[in-house]
This record gives C-alpha cells, sequence and structure tokens, in this order.
C-alpha cells in the first residue's frame, strides 16, 4: 500500500503528521513517502505543483494531503498560486467524485452554532463534482496582465460548463451511495437561471431512472443553502457541482460544530483518492500547535476504506476518535466548559493511546 503524504501549508504539515502517527500505530505496512506541494513547494522548486510530486501522487494507491495556502501568494500570478496544486492534482488525476459527509459526534452537539435539537444526529453526505463547472471553464486562467490583478482592465470572466458523460458519472455515484443509505438524493442546482444547470438537472432525472429504488428531489441552490440551517436532517445524499458544492460543504461542515473534524475523500474511476481534511491551511494559526488534527485523522479512515481495502483499520480509528472525545479531550476549535482543552499534539497521541487499548 504506497501512500503519497502531501502536507502542503499552513497547518498542514502540523495535521498530517498527527495522521501519520496513527496510521504507523495500526500494525500495518504502508510505504509513505513526502512531497512538497502549495505554497511549500512553490517556495522551494518554483512552482506549486512539482512533476515529482505529482509524479508521486499518480504513483501512490492513494495520498493524504493537508491543505495548501496563504494570504502571502495572494498577488502570484494565478498558475503560480497554492490552489493551483490542488486543482491540478484533482484534473490531473481525474479525481471527479468528492465525498464530504457531515456527521455531528455527539460529544460535540454543543460545539455547534445551531440549537441542539436541530443537529443532533445529523449525518449528511454532500457528493460534490470536482473536475467541470465554473473551476475548469473554458477560457481558463485568462489573464490580463501578467501579474494576474487585472489593472485597468474592463472585464474578467470565467466560464460555466458541464458535458453530459461529466454529470451522467457523479449522478451514478450519488444514486449508489444513496442505496447504501437511505436512498434519498437531492440534486441542487440553479435550473431557474443556468443553462448549465438546466442541463444538470435533465440528466440527474434521466440517470435517477436507473435507480427506482431511491428517491430524487431537485432544490435550488440558495433554497438549499437556507434549509441546511433551517432543518439540516431533511437531507441525506446531496449531490451538486463544483461551485456550489464548495460552498454547501463549508456551510454543511459548520452545522457540526467544527469544520476540524470533517474529513473528505475525492477518488477517481479507478478508486484510487486524495484524502484530505475539508478544511484549509489556517495560516493565522500555523506553527501554534493548536489545530484539530481530528479531520485529517478521519481522512485517513477514509482513505483505508475507499482505496486501501482496510475497512476494520478505519473502523478502528473512527471507534478511536469518539473515545478521546468521550473522554473529554478538545483543541481549541471544539473546546467547551468542563472538557479538556488539549494541542494538535496530545490529540493526535490520544487517538493513538486510544487504538492500542
Ligand atoms: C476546497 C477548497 C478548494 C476548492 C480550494 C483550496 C481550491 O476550498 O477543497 O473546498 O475551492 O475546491
Ligand atoms: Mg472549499
Amino acid at each position: 500500500m504506497k501512500i503519497a503524504i502531501l502536507p502542503g501549508d499552513g497547518i498542514g504539515t502540523e495535521i498530517v503528521a498527527e495522521a501519520v502517527k496513527v496510521l504507523n500505530a495500526l500494525g500495518l505496512r504502508f510505504e509513505m513517502e513526502t512531497a512538497l506541494v502549495g505554497g511549500a513547494a512553490f517556495d522551494a522548486h518554483g512552482h506549486p505543483l512539482p512533476p515529482a510530486t505529482l509524479k508521486l501522487a499518480q504513483e501512490a494507491d492513494a495520498i493524504l494531503f493537508g491543505a495548501v495556502g496563504d494570504w502571502k501568494y495572494d498577488t502570484l500570478d494565478r498558475q503560480f498560486r497554492p490552489e493551483q496544486a490542488i486543482l491540478g492534482l484533482r484534473k490531473n488525476l481525474g479525481l471527479f467524485a468528492n465525498f464530504r459527509p457531515a456527521i455531528c459526534y455527539e460529544q460535540l452537539v454543543g460545539a455547534s452554532s445551531l440549537k441542539p435539537e436541530l443537529i443532533a444526529g445529523l449525518d449528511i453526505l454532500i457528493i460534490r463534482e470536482l473536475t467541470g463547472d465554473i473551476y475548469f471553464g473554458q477560457p481558463r486562467g485568462r489573464r490580463v496582465a501578467p501579474d494576474g490583478n487585472f489593472p485597468g482592465a474592463e472585464e474578467a470572466f470565467d466560464t460555466m460548463r458541464y458535458t453530459r458523460p461529466e454529470i451522467e458519472r457523479i449522478a451514478h455515484v450519488a444514486f449508489q451511495a444513496a442505496q447504501k443509505r437511505s436512498k434519498r438524493v437531492t440534486s441542487v442546482d440553479k435550473a431557474n437561471v443556468l443553462e448549465t444547470f438546466q442541463f444538470w438537472k435533465d440528466v440527474v432525472t434521466e440517470v435517477g431512472k436507473q435507480y427506482p429504488d431511491v428517491a430524487l428531489d431537485h432544490m435550488y441552490v440558495d433554497n438549499a443553502a437556507m434549509q441546511l440551517v433551517k432543518a439540516p436532517k431533511k437531507f441525506d445524499v446531496v449531490v451538486t457541482g463544483n461551485m456550489f458544492g464548495d460552498i454547501l460543504s463549508d456551510e454543511a461542515a459548520m452545522l457540526t460544530g467544527s469544520i476540524g473534524m470533517l474529513p473528505s475523500a475525492s477518488l477517481n474511476a479507478s478508486n484510487q483518492g486524495l484524502y484530505e481534511p475539508s478544511h484549509g491551511s489556517a495560516p493565522d494559526i500555523a506553527g501554534k500547535g493548536i489545530a484539530n488534527p481530528l479531520a485529517t485523522i478521519l481522512s485517513a479512515a477514509m482513505m483505508l476504506r475507499f482505496s486501501l481495502g482496510q475497512p476494520q483499520a478505519a473502523d478502528r480509528i473512527e471507534a478511536a476518535v469518539k473515545t478521546v472525545l468521550s473522554q473529554g479531550l478538545r483543541t481549541a476549535d471544539i473546546y467547551s466548559a468542563g472538557t479538556r482543552r488539549v494541542g494538535t499534539l496530545e490529540m493526535g497521541d490520544a487517538v493513538v493511546r486510544a487504538l492500542q487499548t
């Protein structure tokens, strides 16, 4: 089992180190190789996704990814910005299916900004299409000025675009995921305004006919954003495009108390996957040892389940995370009165201990 370890920027290095510690405590054999990505790779090699990093990722069975980005790169030409690393990995590896579960751990019900009764027991799955839409439209990265800042320009644009096969394959992923859950899919679009999303809605509806056991409904994205805070438990599987999925998955993550808890998986057609926390690089707290490593540790569990064929090891990690939460250990983002505040390292150590007992 070959794993590419790409910690990236900001808190990425700290949280990935804890996930690696947890993987090493499982008693399985992994071949792990680490490489620079994002701003760290730009600083060292002049590119956020150097050829050697891409090659390592392509040859691995799975990729464990931290986070990329820092404000200090905001003035760079877009092709050199850290975010291009993750977009490049998604595109080059064909990682079109992004799973972003939003699960509310019972121990953290109080950490949410929503009323406990709204989110207790919440377990929804956002499936975001990840290699199409306005993120990869044509023309892409068009620049009026070489610094990417459009000085004196009168216009900038990005095109929104989906092809039928792109929509079909993500729809199949969503219906099949729903078959293993409560057999409901909500497809989120903006068909009242955008041609791209009328097409999305039509194609998802067509694919849905092959899954008569799954109930499909459609919702406009603005309404979905509202329903997510009004009655989140009414959702089960949500499938949507790249842009809407980016926004709704942050919103759904926060329902659960902290974005610091949520893992994600991005898979291609051969189940090779990239696993990363749903949160970003948080440069404001980088290096302080206070970031929550649990989303990354839970991403490693998803990796074991989806790409490495080790579902029992995944179960063990998830159980260990529940144990440390029950023990009352909390990083700053999920801290509440009466619990014990710990740092990144201590949290990782506690998960390792829980695994071993
Ligand atoms: C995410 C992030 C990325 C995205 C950025 C870092 C390019 O926000 O994974 O949700 O927009 O997809
Ligand atoms: Mg995002």
